[in-house]
């Protein structure tokens, strides 16, 4: 290339920077994102080193995402379990197809939001996993990461929210349904009163700024399929929106307790447990 050829190359470059820069954010994002564009070589560089070029994963040491990171892109809450997997990490027993792995995923949140979307896409798209996706699948955007960036979650909350499930048998135990008592919701009515009503409403699907309704079919849509672990730590990372994972980690499980128990599960003579792993073990299926 000619030198002033180069010049103009990177003085159009410059221009397409300074540019983007003048754009909000998120627009700059839109415009400047096309995971194509380095999500193999984020992937190669970064994920095959343990999920293999071809997506198989090892059996006994890392899961394949082949044939089946779109099954987690698409469980309720999954788009938000994927990003917070990659920037925060996983870390529990989970079982893929039949196998077990009780791995540690490393965070990643050392990585720019790009490339972190970039390499999802990738996964997702490859080894035929996009024909499980359903037709209005958008691709993970840097925006979706940013948002889960903001959660600061450990690889252990991570794994509380998988949101398929598939814990370990050999680890786990035979997973039982959610246990807390009526003392327990009854405080947790009280917290719930003083902190979420005004959005979720008294009668939990009566609010009034636009939170989600708390109790029937939607909450059994979204909940009802995974584990108490994924409920309670929704509830501690998001709620109140405001400033979330304001209250005791106890409290926040008098609060899940209440929701529970005004979803029709029965109250019992043992607490709602705030370790994760414990939750993990109490499936919210009926
Ligand atoms: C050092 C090895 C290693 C690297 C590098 C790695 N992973 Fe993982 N990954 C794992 C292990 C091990 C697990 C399972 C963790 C567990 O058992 O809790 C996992 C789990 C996952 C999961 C969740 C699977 C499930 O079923 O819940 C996703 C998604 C994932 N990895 C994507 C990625 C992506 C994308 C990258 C690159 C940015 C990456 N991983 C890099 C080891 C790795
Ligand atoms: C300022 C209003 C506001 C307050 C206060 C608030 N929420 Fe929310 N909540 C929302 C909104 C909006 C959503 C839906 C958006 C989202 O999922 O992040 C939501 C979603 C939820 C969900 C998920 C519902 C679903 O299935 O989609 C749960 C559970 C929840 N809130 C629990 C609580 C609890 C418990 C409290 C009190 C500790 C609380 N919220 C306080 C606004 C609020």
């Amino acid at each position: 290339m000619s030198q002033t050829a180069e010049f103009s190359r990177v003085i159009a470059g410059l221009a397409t920077a300074a540019l983007l820069s003048l754009l909000p954010q998120s627009v700059a994002a839109q415009v400047a994102f096309d995971w194509k564009a380095n999500g193999e070589r984020t992937y190669s560089t970064v994920c095959s080193a343990c999920h293999q070029p071809n997506g198989q994963g090892l059996e006994g040491a890392f899961p394949p995402l082949a044939g089946h990171i779109a099954d987690l892109a698409k469980a309720p809450n999954g788009r938000a379990y994927l990003a917070r997997a990659v920037l925060y990490g996983v870390e529990g027993a989970i079982t893929v197809h039949g196998k077990t792995y009780e791995g540690v995923m490393p965070p990643w949140n050392s990585l720019p939001d790009d490339q972190l979307a970039a390499a999802l896409d990738y996964a997702l798209y490859s080894w035929g996993n996009d024909k499980n996706l359903p037709a209005d699948f958008k691709p993970l955007t840097p925006a979706d990461i940013a948002v889960e960036r903001k959660t600061q979650l450990t690889s252990l909350d991570v794994y509380g929210q998988r949101p398929i499930a598939g814990a370990a048998p050999s680890t786990a135990g035979a997973a039982s349904g959610p246990s807390f008592t009526q003392a327990q919701a009854e405080r947790g009515e009280a917290i719930y009163m003083k902190n979420c009503q005004d959005c979720h409403g008294g009668n939990l699907d009566d609010g009034e700024f636009g939170g989600a309704p708390l109790k029937g079919s939607w909450f059994r849509n979204h909940w009802g399929a995974g584990s108490v672990a994924a409920l309670y730590a929704f509830t501690k990372t998001k709620m109140p929106p405001d400033r979330p994972g304001r209250l005791e980690d106890d409290v926040y499980a008098d609060v899940v307790a209440f929701l529970l128990s005004q979803n029709g599960y029965a109250a019992g003579d043992k607490e709602l447990p705030v370790a994760p792993e414990a939750q993990q073990q109490m499936s919210l299926k009926r």
